[in-house]
C-alpha cells in the first residue's frame, strides 16, 4: 500500500483496503450482525463523545503514556484481538505484533489467530496479551492454561458474547465460512482482485500453507479449512460464571473480560475476580439486531 506517511487517517486507510481486498474479505473485516445496526449504533456513539479541553495548564512535559499492571504502554490504546488476520495480510498477525513491540502498546492475541502465540509472544514480551474463545469445559480449559503459562502470557481475556454463532446476513451472501470453504464466487472474486490473490493467498499457502487454528486450544489445530476438534464454537454455550470462579483459581495472571454489555455483569465480574472488563459489542458482530 505504499508508505504509510500517505495515509493521515483511518478513513484513508480502509478506503485503500477496501479497493484492495475481495468482497468476501471486506465483507468479515467490515460487516455486522443482520441490518448493521449494532455497529452502526457503535460508531454513533463514538460521535457523541467529546472533550472539554481547559487552557492555560503549561503542557511542556506531557505524555500519554499509562502503566497498567506495572507494565508501561505508550498510550492507552491497544490491538483488540482480531481473529483470521491471516486473510488479509500474510503473517499479519506477527506484523502487529511487531509493530505493537516497536510503538508499546498491548496486542491481543486472538483466539482465532493462525500464529502460534509463543512465537507472537517472542515478537512482543510482556505485552502480549491473550484472547480465549473458550468452552464451558475445564477438561478442555485447564491444558490451554497450562500452554499460556509456559508461553508466560501475563493478561488472559475471555471473550464473554460469542456463546452462540452470530447471524452475520453479510457473509451468508458472500459464502465466506468458518471454517472455510472455497467456493466459485470466492474464486471469481480472487481473479478480480490478482494482487491480493498473489501476495496475500498464493504467498501465504505456497510459502506456509494453509493457516491453522494455531491458538484455539492447548495445541496448534487444524488448517482453518477443517473443523478444529470439537467445532469451532463447540461447548461455548455452556461457559458460565461457574467456569469463570474455577478459571480464576487456576490463573495467577491478570484476568479480563470482554464483551461485558450489561451492569450487572460488570458487578458479577468483580465478585468472580476479574481484573478488569472490556466493555464492547465484538464491533456490531455478534448483538443480535
Ligand atoms: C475482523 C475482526 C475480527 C475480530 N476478531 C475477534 C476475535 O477473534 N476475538 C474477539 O474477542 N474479538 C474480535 N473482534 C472484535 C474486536 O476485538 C473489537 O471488540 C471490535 O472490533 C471493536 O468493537 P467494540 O468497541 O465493540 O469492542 C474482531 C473484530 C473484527 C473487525
Amino acid at each position: 500500500m505504499g508508505s504509510l506517511h500517505n495515509y493521515l487517517s483511518i478513513a484513508d486507510l480502509e478506503h485503500a483496503a477496501r479497493r484492495r481486498l475481495p468482497a468476501c474479505v471486506r465483507g468479515y473485516i467490515c460487516g455486522g450482525t443482520e441490518d448493521g445496526l449494532s455497529l452502526a449504533e457503535s460508531r454513533n456513539h463514538f460521535h457523541r463523545l467529546g472533550f472539554a479541553p481547559r487552557g492555560l495548564r503549561n503542557v511542556a512535559q506531557r505524555s500519554a503514556a499509562v502503566t497498567l499492571w506495572g507494565q508501561r504502554y505508550a498510550l492507552p490504546l491497544g490491538f483488540a484481538p482480531t481473529g483470521f488476520s491471516a486473510i488479509v495480510l500474510r503473517d499479519c498477525d506477527a506484523a502487529l505484533a511487531r509493530v505493537a513491540r516497536e510503538e508499546q502498546l498491548p496486542f491481543i492475541i486472538s483466539g482465532a489467530s493462525t500464529v502460534a502465540l509463543e512465537r507472537l509472544q517472542e515478537e512482543n514480551a510482556n505485552r502480549c496479551w491473550y484472547q480465549a474463545y473458550i468452552p464451558g469445559d475445564m477438561q478442555r480449559i485447564r491444558p490451554l492454561l497450562q500452554r499460556l503459562k509456559q508461553a508466560e502470557i501475563p493478561v488472559l481475556v475471555i471473550t464473554i458474547d460469542t456463546c452462540v454463532a452470530a447471524n452475520r446476513e453479510n457473509l451468508q451472501r458472500l459464502r465466506f465460512t468458518v471454517p472455510f470453504q472455497f467456493s466459485t464466487k470466492l474464486l471469481l472474486d480472487g481473479l478480480m482482485h490478482p494482487r491480493w490473490t498473489c501476495q496475500v493467498f498464493l504467498h501465504t499457502v505456497l510459502t506456509e500453507g494453509i493457516p491453522r487454528f494455531a491458538n484455539l486450544a492447548h495445541s496448534i489445530g487444524p488448517a482453518i479449512t477443517e473443523d478444529p476438534p470439537h467445532g469451532f464454537r463447540g461447548g461455548r454455550d455452556q461457559l458460565d460464571w461457574d467456569c469463570i470462579s474455577q478459571i480464576r483459581e487456576l490463573w495467577g495472571g491478570k484476568l479480563v473480560l470482554k464483551g461485558v454489555m450489561h451492569p450487572d455483569d460488570a458487578r458479577l465480574a468483580v465478585a468472580h475476580g476479574a481484573d478488569a472488563i472490556i466493555v464492547s459489542t465484538h464491533g456490531g458482530r455478534q448483538l443480535v439486531s
